[in-house]
């Protein structure tokens, strides 16, 4: 044997054990990281993008699986993949050779216990954007980790900072957005000194930010907006020369700028807004790379530095509600590709800018409230990607360059409060997503173009106070979406156009102080939505259309027109004192402000008012005629019972039933009415043998205006069309065919040619509204609470999860949330229900349904309902089960609802449970503020974001009162299904 090739088989020798020794440690064999992997997938809910991880495929070509060269697993990239359930953790640290595990932006949730131990060849662990519970877990065995993202996992409580201390190869460091336990700036942090990301965002950090931030002289980016840092910022920063991303906003800051801040060239994303930050920019104006500049919302003064005008790559610049002073650079954002400027609400003059959308990008130019002068330069007309165009308040003048009106993508136009002129273009016709124009309070004159009538996204037009004369266009109730009409105080002519009841989405309409004349169109009374209609200050002349009666008014004001005869009474109920002041001819019965009608007073002899007084008895005469004629056949009511008996009745049942149809109909008498819901009136009816029922009269039309009358307290606008009807019966029968303890039980439907009775149970204890909102002496302990939100969580989820064909409740809210004698929860009123085919919902007309608090801001723009829009209507009723709130209350603020509320107050644990209601005992408040969490998961404005149905009953039933263990998911799915085949 030569000494070479001893030297040989002693080489290959020590590979060998080199290759053992790495094997055998490291070798859980195949089959046993099979074994892990697929222990991992078995304890997800839904796992449809995991089907490679299977028995056959090797584990190395599994979806998202990484192995070297030895076939051992070192990645698992599973991030946003809808992957839901129970992280088995403890079997990925039994991977030896893992060293990144990237399962960010999933729906993964349950706690994460002490298992990290065995994770010590990890280098990236991203468990972001999931919805984990508990406490993060003691970290300081990750030695090795260089990459950290916990963002937004739901982890809470204390989190452990001492355990990060050693943890020095941390380059990425991500915690923000979590409700971590209040904490000092952690020291710890100060340590890494390898870091070059830290987010620290919004997870409760109080106190100032230390001196010795310094020392991370690697940052590139610094993250600690949201939290409740005070004091000023720390000269420390200044040495962060590689920081290009500074990001402060929402915190407690006060004082001036560091000397030195020019130091930091390399910022380009710089946000210190919402803080109490002071003095003037003269630190800033060096730096020249900056892309986004927000410092809204301090106390900032002086002017903006004229070398703002020259930075080549701002693109965002924010500076509003500051108190600045003096003039725009006139170049700033012509360089780059600008995309808004805000500068609101400070004291600048001179003129705007003109050269903002140069490259084509810009989408917001906002200015409100300064003092601005000079035109609206004639380069935005061509700036077609401007979405909103606000300067409110200045004093521009001068006219507006036409191409403005027809920007296609400009949503907004606010020029109110200054001195334009001119005429509103006739392209304004060719505006495609304009929603809402504002000019009120201007020197605007002209007509108004016909054109108008052709933007059919408008919603809220404000025209008021300006010069604008002639004809409203005749038109203009083709805009479906319209819901303010202002136009009071100018100079408009002509009628009432006929056409503005087909507006059937307003809500206010103000023609006051113009020069109309004719009659008030009657049709106005088929605007189910209307709240104000101010006609004030006209020549309208005729009577008042008893048509006026069936609107849900909050203000009505005809004063100074020339109306004649009798104010129906029922308007009498809603007006105020001026309301029908200054109109010669009106009279009313007991009223205090009005003559009476009748007797005619002889006290004046003056024939013209006796004749006046014949006219009036005349017309009021013929139109009662009319109205009783038009009563009697539409309704073929008698006062005793609402039902015609003798017409033919065709009865359809859905359930065994112990009672005949007649009995039921024998009962539907005045004094069994018990409620007039969204589609109709409903009343008690208890048979012979002592059970109870809930009966719906609906009518298939409604008398007069052929359209469905909408609930008091609901936004729903149904359409008019009457074959409407057959979709309606269609979805019966599927409501029909439902079977679950917690959707209300329909026995059966009886339908005559124009009436339709749909026989429910009895639910003695009415709706959840009832009981937060109404019958508050009820006390409703926390178990109560809870079980309701579980049982009405569970009937959602078997509509959307339970059957063949998945459906929507479309108006999930507390008052559709019916109690049976055991406080049990029933989903009712499924009026607006849709089916769901083949994940589009079967929806012809675009009909808003649901109600004003809980509908999903998704509606709002788009048509667009899935189940999520459900889902965060049912996180609407949970807020309200917790904080005994009702979704809408001015105590949240204007145009502020309990979703905003929440989720603004929801910083601190502390700041949690003092939303809860008060009335919930002390030791249940914990589990009230868990509760919380998921409404908070459930009304995220991203509809991607809310969790589905299933994982919301999965989520309450971790916070089940006194439950301390842990639930594990099996295969969910296959349990439920049996429920719908009864
Ligand atoms: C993975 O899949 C590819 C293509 O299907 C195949 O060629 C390869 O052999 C597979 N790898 C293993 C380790 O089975
Ligand atoms: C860590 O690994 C060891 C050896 O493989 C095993 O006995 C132990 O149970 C593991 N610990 C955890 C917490 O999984
Ligand atoms: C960090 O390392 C030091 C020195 O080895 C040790 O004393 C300390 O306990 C470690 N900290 C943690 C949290 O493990």
């Amino acid at each position: 044997m030569s000494s070479d090739s001893f030297s040989g088989h002693l080489r290959s020798a020590l590979f060998l054990c080199t290759l053992l020794f790495f094997l055998n440690p490291s070798s859980s064999s195949n089959s046993d990281q099979r074994q892990f992997l697929l222990k991992f997938k078995s304890t997800l809910a839904n796992s449809n993008s995991l089907n490679t991880w299977n028995e056959e495929t090797h584990i190395c070509n599994f979806t998202g699986i990484v192995c070297n060269s030895d076939k051992a697993v070192t990645e698992i990239n599973l991030s946003n993949q809808k992957l839901a359930g129970v992280l088995a953790f403890d079997s990925l640290c039994s991977l030896n050779s893992i060293q990144k595990i990237s399962l960010g932006s999933n729906l993964l949730h349950g706690t994460i216990s002490n298992h990290l131990s065995n994770c010590t060849s990890l280098e990236y662990l991203d468990l972001a954007e999931n919805f984990f519970s508990g406490e993060v877990p003691d970290l300081s065995p990750l030695t090795q980790l260089k990459y950290l993202s916990l963002n937004l996992s739901g982890f809470s409580g204390r989190f452990p900072w001492k355990s990060l201390e050693n943890l020095t190869g941390l380059r990425f460091l991500s915690l923000g957005d979590n409700p971590f336990d209040k904490t000092p700036f952690p020291l710890e942090i100060l340590k890494l000194y390898n870091l070059s990301n830290l987010y620290l965002t919004n997870c409760t950090i109080e106190g100032q930010i230390p001196e010795a931030i310094g020392n991370l002289s690697l940052l590139e980016s610094l993250q600690l907006s949201d939290n409740y840092l005070v004091g000023e910022i720390p000269v420390g920063v200044t040495k962060l020369t590689k920081l290009q991303m500074l990001e402060l906003y929402n915190n407690e800051l006060s004082g001036v700028f560091p000397t030195g801040l020019s130091n930091l060239v390399n910022l380009q994303q710089f946000d210190v807004s919402t803080n109490s930050l002071v003095g003037d920019l003269s630190e800033l104006k060096n730096l020249t790379r900056l892309e986004s500049l927000q410092l809204f919302e301090n106390g900032f003064s002086g002017t903006i530095p004229q070398e703002f005008g020259e930075f080549k790559f701002l693109k965002q610049f924010s500076i509003y509600t500051n108190k600045f002073t003096g003039e725009l650079p006139a170049r700033i954002g012509s360089w780059a590709e600008f995309e808004f400027i805000d500068a609101s609400e400070n004291y600048l003059t001179g003129s705007i800018p003109p050269d903002m959308c140069k490259m084509g990008k810009m989408e917001k130019l906002l200015m409100i409230d300064n003092n601005f002068t000079g035109g609206l330069p004639e380069n935005y007309a061509s700036c077609e990607s401007l979405v909103r165009l606000r300067v409110s308040n200045n004093s521009l003048s001068g006219q507006v360059p036409d191409g403005i009106w027809s920007l296609p993508n400009l949503g907004m136009i606010d020029l109110e409060m200054n001195q334009f002129e001119g005429q509103v273009a006739a392209n304004v016709g060719q505006a495609k997503s304009l929603t809402q124009l504002f000019l009120a309070n201007n020197g605007f004159s002209g007509e108004l173009p016909v054109e108008i009538s052709n933007v059919s996204s408008l919603v809220e037009i404000e025209l008021n106070s300006n010069r604008f004369s002639g004809q409203i266009p005749a038109n203009l109730g083709e805009l479906q979406k319209l819901s303010n009409l202002y136009l009071q105080d100018n100079m408009f002519s002509g009628v009432i156009p006929e056409s503005l009841s087909s507006c059937v989405s307003l809500n206010e309409i103000n023609l006051g102080g113009n020069l109309l004349s004719g009659q008030i169109p009657a049709s106005l009374g088929a605007l189910v939505g209307l709240n104000s209609l101010n006609l004030s200050g006209n020549k309208l002349s005729g009577v008042i259309p008893a048509s006026l009666t069936s609107l849900k008014l909050t203000l009505i004001d005809l004063s100074n027109n020339m109306l004649i005869g009798r104010v129906p009474q029922p308007l009498l109920l809603v007006a105020y004192n001026g309301s029908f002041a200054g109109n010669q001819g009106l009279c009313a019965d007991r009223s205090k402000v009005l003559p009476e009608c009748s007797p005619v007073s002889h006290k004046s002899g003056n024939v013209k008012v006796s004749v006046y007084c014949f006219i009036v008895g005349a017309l009021v005469f013929l139109l009662s005629l009319v109205s009783y004629l038009l009563f009697v056949k539409m309704s073929k009511i008698d006062r005793k019972s609402p039902i015609d008996r003798g017409g033919s009745w065709n009865v359809k049942q859905f359930h065994v039933l112990k009672f005949s149809e007649d009995e039921i109909l024998r009962s539907l008498k005045q004094e069994n009415m018990i409620g007039k819901g969204g589609s109709g009136d409903v009343y008690k009816v208890v048979l012979g043998c002592g059970e109870q029922l809930a009966v719906k009269h609906m009518w298939k039309s409604e008398p007069e205006s052929g359209s469905w009358r909408s609930s008091r307290s609901s936004a729903a606008i149904l359409p008019k069309e009457k074959t409407q009807w057959r979709e309606y019966e269609a979805e019966v029968a599927a409501l029909s065919s439902l079977r679950h303890m917690n959707v209300v039980k329909l026995y059966c439907s009886i339908s005559s040619e124009d009436s339709n009775l749909l026989v429910y149970e009895y639910m003695p204890n009415g709706s959840l509204w009832d009981q937060l909102h109404i019958n508050k002496k009820i006390k409703m302990d926390w178990s109560v609470r809870y079980e309701i939100a579980m049982g009405a969580a569970k009937g959602l989820e078997y509509l959307h999860h339970g059957c063949e064909r998945p459906m929507l409740h479309r108006d999930v809210k507390s008052s559709n949330i019916l109690l049976d004698d055991e406080m049990k929860p029933k989903l009712a009123d499924f009026g607006l229900a849709k089916i769901v085919q083949t994940g589009k919902v079967m929806d012809s007309t675009h009909i808003i349904a649901g109600t004003h608090g809980y509908i999903a801001p998704e509606y709002g723009y788009t048509y667009n309902v899935t189940e999520k829009s459900d889902i965060y209507s049912f996180g609407v009723v949970l807020m309200e089960l917790v904080t005994g709130k009702k979704p809408v209350d001015p105590e949240f603020g204007e145009y502020k609802d309990i979703v905003f509320w929440v989720h603004n107050e929801m910083r601190t644990k502390e700041e949690l449970i003092s939303l809860v209601d008060t009335s919930i005992s002390k030791d249940a408040k914990e589990e009230a503020v868990k509760m919380l969490s998921i409404a908070v998961h459930c009304t995220m404005k991203l509809p991607a974001l809310r969790p589905s149905m299933r994982m919301v009953v999965k989520m309450l039933e971790e916070i089940e009162p006194n439950s301390f263990t842990d639930i594990v998911i099996e295969k969910v799915g296959e349990t439920d299904v049996s429920l719908c085949k009864n």
